[in-house]
């Protein structure tokens, strides 16, 4: 705020030092022999309410008695607070004091305006008159209500456990003038949610999945109303379960990929592991894909899905059972080689088989010939 060093006596100065010289002389005259006679004064705020940015005009009550001069203090009635002096007819003009701010504008009858108004002008003000043998004092509380802005609204977290707890903080003015409401998905807030720190504060115990959701705070006073950033809650669960794409047990042949997806219903998403047997396999990714390479890779896959936040797991797992694929030795299953054994069996009988039924000299192997006719 600007502030220039305030005009310490006006072109009327000399009406000043002649009230002054007469106050003085006065006070000491009433001092000495009567009790001085004191005055409440009225004061009236015109317009009632005063707001940021705008005027008010304060007016004095009559008091039936002969005033000099009166003061103007911004709070108590001490000289670092003293804002004007007007001096009263038959004087006339006014002395500023140290809290004057350029802003403020003597009037008639001891009246104040005081323009521009700030939020830090709001507190008390105190009016004295003097005169010989009285003194009239006054006092009038401004509370200048402010053009709110928007209030910024924090959280203690995004990301809520079940059963957890929440707070939000509305950050806005701090004035008693200033309500503050509150809602959730442009709706009330849940029944549960309480309100603390004159409603600037909104904690949400145990928090449950129907308390999620995007919250706002709003502030208002008579003449403004501002609305806060959107905060979102989410809540952390999960997993519930995890599930493979393929499940029981399945047969895969020899030489072939397992390809499997892990899914599990979790927020924040889950993290995986996979297992072979009990040995856990290399990554942390949903699918996973293994070379059946040998028998050994024969047995149990076991993927485990994991909510770092919640810290709670779920598993799921399967059997693959391998079948051979024929190619190559090494590996050959009984089945593959009992097959082999009797196919070449088979292609003997046939070729007997026919020679008997042609009745004919040719002969299955080349060296050997047999005569069927004996
Ligand atoms: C939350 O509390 C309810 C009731 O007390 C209980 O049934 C539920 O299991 C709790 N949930 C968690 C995740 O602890
Ligand atoms: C509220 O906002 C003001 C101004 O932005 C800031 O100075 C103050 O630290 C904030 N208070 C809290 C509790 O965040
Ligand atoms: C399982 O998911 C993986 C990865 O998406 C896919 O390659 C595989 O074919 C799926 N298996 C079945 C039986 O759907
Ligand atoms: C995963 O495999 C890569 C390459 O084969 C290896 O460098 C890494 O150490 C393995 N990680 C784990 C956890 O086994
Ligand atoms: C894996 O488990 C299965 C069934 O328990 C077992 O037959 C197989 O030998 C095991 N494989 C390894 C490499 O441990």
């Amino acid at each position: 705020m600007e502030r220039r060093d305030p005009p310490r006596w006006t072109s009327a100065w000399p009406a000043g030092l002649l009230a002054a010289s007469i106050l003085s002389s006065s006070f000491l005259l009433t001092q000495a022999q009567q009790p001085t006679t004191v005055y409440n004064i009225s004061v009236f705020m015109d317009p009632p309410e005063a707001l940021e940015g705008q005027k008010i005009n304060l007016t004095l009550t009559h008091a039936p008695a002969e005033f000099f001069l009166c003061n103007w203090y911004r709070g108590t009635e001490v000289k670092e607070n003293l804002i004007v002096t007007i001096y009263l007819p038959p004087l006339t003009g006014n002395t500023f004091g140290s809290a004057y701010t350029n802003r403020e504008i003597p009037g008639f009858g001891c009246s104040l305006l005081i323009t521009n108004l700030h939020p830090n002008d709001s507190g008390n003000y105190t009016v004295t008159k003097d005169g010989a043998g009285v003194h009239g004092r006054g006092l009038a509380n401004i509370q200048v209500l402010e053009k709110l802005s928007n209030p910024d609204l924090w959280s203690s977290a995004f990301l809520v456990a079940e059963n957890g707890t929440v707070t939000l903080s509305c950050n806005t003015s701090s004035s008693t003038r200033v309500t503050v409401t509150w809602s959730k998905d442009g709706r009330p807030v849940p029944a549960k949610a309480r309100l603390s720190d004159q409603n600037r504060t909104l904690t949400l115990l145990k928090f449950a999945p129907e308390d999620a959701g995007n919250y706002t705070c709003m502030a208002s006073n008579p003449v403004s109303s501002a609305t806060s950033n959107p905060r979102t809650i989410t809540m952390a669960y999960g997993p519930t379960a995890a599930k493979l794409n393929q499940s029981g047990t399945i047969v895969q042949p020899l030489g072939s990929t397992l390809v499997l997806l892990c899914t599990a219903d979790s927020v924040p998403p889950a993290e995986f592991e996979w297992f072979f047997n009990t040995t856990a396999k290399n990554g942390t990714e949903d699918t996973l894909s293994v070379r059946l390479e040998t028998w050994e890779d024969e047995g149990s896959y076991m993927c485990q899905a994991r909510n770092s936040f919640t810290h709670h797991n779920a598993s799921a797992s399967l059997y693959v059972k391998l079948t051979g694929s024929g190619s190559g030795l090494p590996g050959l299953s009984a089945g593959t080689i009992a097959g082999i054994v009797i196919g070449s069996v088979s292609g003997a009988v046939l070729c007997v088989g026919v020679m008997y039924f042609l009745f004919t000299k040719a002969s299955c192997w080349v060296k050997k010939t047999y005569n069927i006719q004996h």
